[in-house]
């Protein structure tokens, strides 16, 4: 069957751009001989109509509201499976066999204590710094001790970075969580699962043995994997064009963590929580939906709305239902922000602004009621979010260096500014 092609008529002449077809989704048109062919370059700030990359890991579709992690829908991978299972499906394609999966635990878990001089770099901050500032600084700082893992040619020092980055994560975010606390850093137990130890590290204290409750480790890791992966959203683009350059592995993590601190992104966690606080009661939802209405007024609906997602985030759904696991186990009866929470939910759902924008809840907002109830603070839930997207940074910057097409990622402008001009000496200025 003949090639599909687009055909562009600019300038007086026809151009005609390849199709290309993925196994799902939408087919794209390859422009990338535009520039040499018209002289013009295309403009979509945002991203919202460019594929910047072929990808195998993951595939939302944001009409059905489905999200895929190499074929394995969210729901199936939530419900039967663990994060590390998700992790090393992410990294290498397929599920794990029992001895893979062994395997795997073993080595994550035999990753996870940090160099002891890293412990020097929180003495550096405030105690009073944002959680998500010790994080960009010290996972930078990991390319400082971990040389042996920083030549991202050598597909054996790739493997043992991303081994590290997913390792060491929850070590790191429990120490600037106990760090802005004032409490002693607690060291993984080699005997604990992933999000067990997480726990542990984040509540132990020195003074009592510390029992990790089974049903909270379980909505933990849950947790973990609604958060692992999403597509080229906005920190793993930041990811992978800083790895575009040739820049470590740490460094390229340290850059997304950077990015997803952002309110729009996944800073929303933390400022749906804010919100729903502010808002405080029932009675006040009615005029903070006319002020996300409001075009005069920058207030938005934390937690709602997405670039891909205009049907329900499938993520949202399984975080509600966690949500409600956690209060139950904790004997969370009639939880305030629970309440305000599902009411704005219900009446947005049914407002015209929000229907015909297809506003639905995101991961983000029933994210910050379950993290409070598992007792992290407000700004520890960006970190948590950052713990669990490590993977989803790394396997995409893995799969873009292993990329034959691979090159440095340099987009264009169009540019509005000043035509040419000659310098105007200090004395002739007006
Ligand atoms: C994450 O990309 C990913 O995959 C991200 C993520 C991941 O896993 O990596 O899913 C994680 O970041 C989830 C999103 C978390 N952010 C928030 O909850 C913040 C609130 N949401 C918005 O800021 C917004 O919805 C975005 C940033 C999520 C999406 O922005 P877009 O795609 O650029 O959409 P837009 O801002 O152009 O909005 C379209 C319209 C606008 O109205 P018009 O200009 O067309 O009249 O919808 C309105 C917006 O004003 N709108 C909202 C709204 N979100 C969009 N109005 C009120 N409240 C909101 N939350």
């Amino acid at each position: 069957m003949s090639e599909e092609t687009a055909k562009l008529s600019f300038s007086g002449k026809e151009h005609d751009f390849s199709v290309r077809k993925g196994s799902i989704g939408p087919d794209v048109i390859d422009i990338s001989s535009l520039y040499k062919e018209t002289g013009a370059f295309t403009y979509d700030p945002g991203f919202t109509s460019t594929a910047s990359c072929d990808s195998e890991i993951t595939f939302i579709d944001g009409d059905e509201g489905t999200l895929l992690h190499r074929g394995y829908p969210i729901e199936q991978l939530a419900e039967h499976g663990d994060f590390l299972e998700v992790c090393y499906l992410l990294l290498y394609g397929e599920l794990p066999t029992k001895t893979q999966k062994s395997d795997f635990d073993y080595r994550v878990t035999r990753h996870t204590m940090v160099h002891e001089q890293m412990n020097r770099f929180f003495t550096g901050f405030r105690r009073d710094a944002h959680p998500m500032a010790v994080m960009c600084g010290t996972v930078g700082a990991l390319s400082a001790f971990y040389h042996d893992s920083t030549d991202i040619s050598d597909p054996h020092q790739r493997m043992v970075a991303s081994m590290r980055m997913i390792a060491k994560m929850p070590t790191i975010a429990a120490m600037a969580y106990k760090y802005h606390i004032g409490q002693p850093f607690v060291y993984p137990q080699n005997d604990l699962d992933y999000a067990s130890n997480f726990l542990r590290m984040c509540f132990a204290v020195p003074c009592e043995e510390y029992e990790v409750n089974p049903v909270l480790a379980r909505a933990m890791d849950r947790i973990f994997i609604l958060h692992a992966d999403h597509e080229q959203n906005a920190s793993t683009s930041t990811v992978r064009l800083a790895g575009s350059s040739g820049a470590n592995p740490f460094a390229c993590i340290a850059a997304g963590i950077a990015c997803l601190w952002g309110p729009a992104h996944g800073g929303a966690n933390e400022a749906a929580l804010n919100m729903l606080a502010e808002i405080g009661s029932v009675d006040r939802i009615p005029e903070y939906i006319e002020r996300a209405k409001d075009k005069n007024d920058p207030f938005r609906l934390m937690g709602f709305g997405h670039r891909v997602y205009k049907n329900y985030d499938p993520r949202a759904k399984i975080m509600q239902k966690t949500t409600h696991e956690v209060l139950g186990e904790l004997g969370i009866k009639d939880d305030p922000m629970l309440e305000v929470a599902m009411e704005l939910e219900k009446i947005a759902l049914h407002d015209d602004y929000f229907v015909e924008k297809k506003l639905y809840p995101n991961i983000d907002f029933y994210s910050g009621i379950t993290l409070r109830a598992l007792g992290f603070p407000t700004n520890m839930f960006t970190v948590l979010f950052s713990v669990a997207r490590t993977v989803g940074w790394i396997a995409q910057w893995k799969e873009m260096i292993e990329d034959p097409n691979q090159r440095i990622g340099r987009p264009r402008q169009l540019y509005t500014g000043a035509p040419k001009r000659d310098y105007v000496p200090m004395n002739k200025r007006s």
